[in-house]
């Protein structure tokens, strides 16, 4: 069988290296990738937002799955453009893929349906943003309706700074026609969790729970990055959690979109905020998370080949899906200064030697290749994740492995899993 990888991050590193395990893959092509996926597969040297050369290339391939990775191609309607020409891709169309490049319309398909998220209301003029931002009072969440790549949430601590939050998104304009409309929304407390789900639009089963770090520095403190850290599963997310989100939040979601007339196709992430024993949605993304992919795809013990086809033939019921009984732990290197202002083109040294020890595996997602030379290329640069039986053995080997590695005034958080071992 072969298989079109879309994406270039370190989900997709991920992604290929899991896809790459099936006995069942021929060819593994990845568009565009990244050297960390060009050990799994072959990299396409395309314009990944050029939808109408990567199907030319799927049907001259003759692609059994398309499997898409980031948001953006799933927004701009790769998978409807893909089935039209009668090809199987893994992800959701363009209109149910709304649940992540429309809060609005996640929001209100959350309250018409009664599943529990924040308060909220969304605006398309700044003054009426501002009024009600004002009523509220701080803490308030501000966010851009639309796709920002994770950066068009402002938890604004002062109103002051919602105010400012509402002028950048609908003045400046700064995140472009995602700020069109601003979501507004109660400030949740609590800690968060990821549960991603898979789902062929009749059945959703939920994958093991897992915990990103999304602020930038050690203790939960400074500004929101796509994700610094990860590990699952999640403890924070207990058995009756687990089963109050299967029937409160799991199912209604599925049961809203049928009702809607939306066939959901792909992943479903749901973000919760979790605080005294419930769970509340702070956001769906239709897609695996980054990095919560690097840490749960690894204790997957199923073929995600078989998972994917079940899914995009809507037999998702007919398979078992198995975990491994383990621990999956990554620590994001990024580079410095990130999420704000940060420079690329540094050299990478000592992944080989990090890998060398047993379960560690270093996932790319900002990288190149420049004359034989692996060179930083993003914010968030390498993923490197541990595999082992406690929280306290991968945090060990996920740090050793980082010590290993080298590039120019590197980033990272040193707390990462240090919740999980409080449990
Ligand atoms: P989102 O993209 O909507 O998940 O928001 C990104 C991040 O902002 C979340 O992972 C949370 O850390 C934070 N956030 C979003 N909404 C809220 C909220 N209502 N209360 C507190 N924090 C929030
Ligand atoms: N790790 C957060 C996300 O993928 O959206």
């Amino acid at each position: 069988m072969n298989i079109l990888l879309i994406g270039s991050g370190g989900r997709e590193n991920v992604l290929a290296w899991k896809l790459a395990q099936s006995s069942r893959v021929g060819e593994l092509y990845i568009a565009v990738g990244n050297p960390g996926t060009a050990e799994y597969g072959q990299n396409l040297d395309f314009d990944e937002s050029n939808q109408e050369a990567l199907l030319e290339f799927a049907l001259k391939e003759k692609i059994d799955i398309t499997v898409v990775g980031p948001e953006a191609p799933l927004a701009a309607g790769i998978v409807d453009l893909f089935e039209k020409h009668g090809l199987k891709v893994f992800g959701p169309r363009q209109s149910a893929a709304r649940l992540e490049s429309s809060k609005a319309f996640s929001k209100e398909l959350m309250q018409k349906y009664q599943i529990p998220t924040a308060e909220y209301e969304s605006f398309t003029e700044a003054a009426k943003a501002v009024e009600y931002l004002k009523q509220k009072g701080a803490p308030i969440v501000v966010k851009a309706s639309g796709l920002a790549a994770g950066k068009g949430v402002i938890v604004a601590q002062t109103e002051a700074e919602a105010v400012e939050a509402v002028e950048i998104i609908m003045k400046d304009e700064k995140f472009g026609a995602a700020g069109a409309k601003v979501v507004i929304e109660e400030f949740l407390e609590g800690e968060e969790a990821t549960i991603l789900a898979f789902c062929d639009g009749q059945t959703i089963v939920p994958m093991i729970a897992s915990q990103d770090h999304k602020p930038a520095y050690d203790g939960g403190k400074g500004p929101n990055t796509g994700g610094m850290g990860a590990y699952a599963p999640a403890p924070v997310v207990t058995e009756q959690i687990k089963a109050d989100f299967k029937t409160e939040i799991m199912e209604p979601t599925l049961q809203a979109l049928q009702s809607e007339g939306l066939e959901f196709k792909g992943i479903i992430y749901f973000g919760l905020m979790i605080k005294d024993g419930k769970a509340k949605v702070l956001e769906y993304n239709v897609r695996f998370g980054d990095p919560e992919a690097q840490v749960v795809l690894p204790l997957l013990e199923t073929d995600l080949v078989d998972v994917m086809e079940a899914v995009i033939e809507g037999n998702l019921d007919q398979i078992e899906i198995k975990w491994k009984d383990k621990k999956a732990l990554c620590v994001v290197m990024a580079s410095g200064g990130y999420p704000v202002d940060y420079e690329k083109g540094k050299e990478i040294t000592g992944i080989k030697a990090a890998e060398a020890a047993a379960d560690i595996i270093v996932f790319q997602a900002g990288t190149r290749l420049e004359n034989g030379k692996l060179l930083t290329d993003g914010g968030r640069v390498l993923a490197v994740t541990a595999m082992g039986e406690s929280f306290q053995e991968v945090i060990d080997k996920a740090y050793t492995g980082v010590e290993k590695i080298d590039f120019e005034d590197f980033q990272i958080r040193n707390d990462i899993g240090q919740k999980a071992l409080k449990k």
